[in-house]
């Protein structure tokens, strides 16, 4: 009898991701399509005690780090709350809470969220110039997100990731401005390929192969790049510049998958568990939640629907034909 958590490749999902919202303040052109989204009804949102009821059942089974995304995690109102009440989780095993965040109204956030139990956050930022910045996000505000960076470093948080989505002729010239970032700060800068979402207009010809970049950044520094050990169950490749305080790497979804030791998983806002990023394999849970089903009835359908992943991703051919979601409704 294989675990709960374990599917039929051998991966055992010990990371869920739960998206607490579809709303953002941004607009994102790789993420909200141009035309926007419809917005799943309040009704069918999963509420706080909710989340947290499913944050324990994954718990019991042996999720030990549970990461908040979006949309933007942080324009849910209680989003302190429900962090601490993930807090609470940690006697059952949980060791690492995290969130995904645009960075844009973090700041005043910070000193909360770290009292709540936070232990790291991953902050979004495609470019360092303002102007760019409107371009990738259809609105202002890289000044409070490069902010919300260096005061994050500052708190104490064990981690604080950048993430990059690299486009073709928008932002690939910036990257060793991105990589200089971590000469003084003890940031993890990881430049991402840029996915096939419902509604982005992926095409390959955007994607800039991560390849590509590091052959230029060995150009630019030379042997005083090395490669760091891969961490288990990544999703990116790490450097370091030698003496810099920070490091970088290199999600490559798209050119070098890493399905092979997945461990996550995800629940979206509308309670929908969703086992892969890519395609529609999603089962619902949140009738479950409000039909008097017990705990163990819960857990029996997560246990199908992990039986249900697929062992990798479609591949970079055919993965943007496949009917999925808006990214901004799955939270990466
Ligand atoms: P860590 O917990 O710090 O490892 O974060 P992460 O890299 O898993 O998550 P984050 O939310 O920072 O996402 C960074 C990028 O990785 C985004 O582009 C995500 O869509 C992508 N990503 C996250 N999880 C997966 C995954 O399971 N598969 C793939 N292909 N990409 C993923
Ligand atoms: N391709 C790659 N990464 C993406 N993200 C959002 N959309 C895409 C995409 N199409 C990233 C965001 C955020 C993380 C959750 O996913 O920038 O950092
Ligand atoms: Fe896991 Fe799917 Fe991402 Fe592959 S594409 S790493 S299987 S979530």
């Amino acid at each position: 009898h294989l675990p709960v958590l374990s599917d039929l490749f051998g991966r055992f999902h010990n990371y869920l991701r739960i998206s607490v919202t579809e709303r953002c303040n941004l607009r994102c052109q790789y993420c909200m399509p141009s035309e926007g989204i419809d917005l799943t009804p309040n009704e069918r949102l999963l509420t706080t005690p909710e989340i947290i009821r499913l944050a324990r059942i994954f718990v019991m089974q042996g999720v030990d780090k549970i990461r908040l995304t979006g949309g933007e995690p942080t324009v849910r109102k209680d989003i302190i709350e429900l962090i601490s009440g993930l807090n609470e989780l940690r006697p059952l095993g949980l060791k690492k809470i995290a969130i995904t965040t645009n960075g844009i109204a973090l700041r005043r956030k910070l000193p909360l969220l770290r009292k709540a139990g936070l232990d790291g956050l991953n902050i979004s930022l495609d470019t360092r110039d303002p102007r760019k910045f409107e371009l990738f996000t259809r609105r202002k505000g890289a000044e409070h997100v490069l902010r919300a960076i260096s005061e994050a470093g500052a708190l104490g948080f064990d981690f604080v990731k950048v993430n990059v989505v690299v486009m073709r002729n928008m932002n690939e010239d910036e990257v060793p401005a991105f990589v200089e970032m971590t000469h003084d700060e003890n940031i993890d800068v990881r430049f991402i390929e840029y996915m096939p979402f419902d509604g982005n207009q992926w095409g390959e010809q955007k994607l800039v192969p991560y390849r590509e970049l590091l052959n230029n950044l060995v150009r630019l520094y030379g042997d005083r790049i090395e490669r760091l050990p891969l961490e288990d169950n990544h999703t990116a490749k790490g450097y370091r510049i030698k003496g810099y305080k920070g490091q970088f790497g290199f999600i490559t979804s798209m050119t070098k998958s890493f399905c092979s030791d997945c461990n996550r998983v995800r629940v979206l806002a509308d309670g929908n568990l969703k086992v892969c990023l890519f395609g529609n394999t999603e089962v619902g849970l949140r009738d479950l939640l409000r039909d008097g089903s017990s705990d163990a009835e819960v857990v029996e359908t997560i246990g199908k629907a992990v039986k249900r992943k697929k062992k990798a991703h479609a591949g970079i051919d055919i993965l943007s034909q496949l009917p999925n979601r808006p990214m901004i409704k799955i939270g990466g």
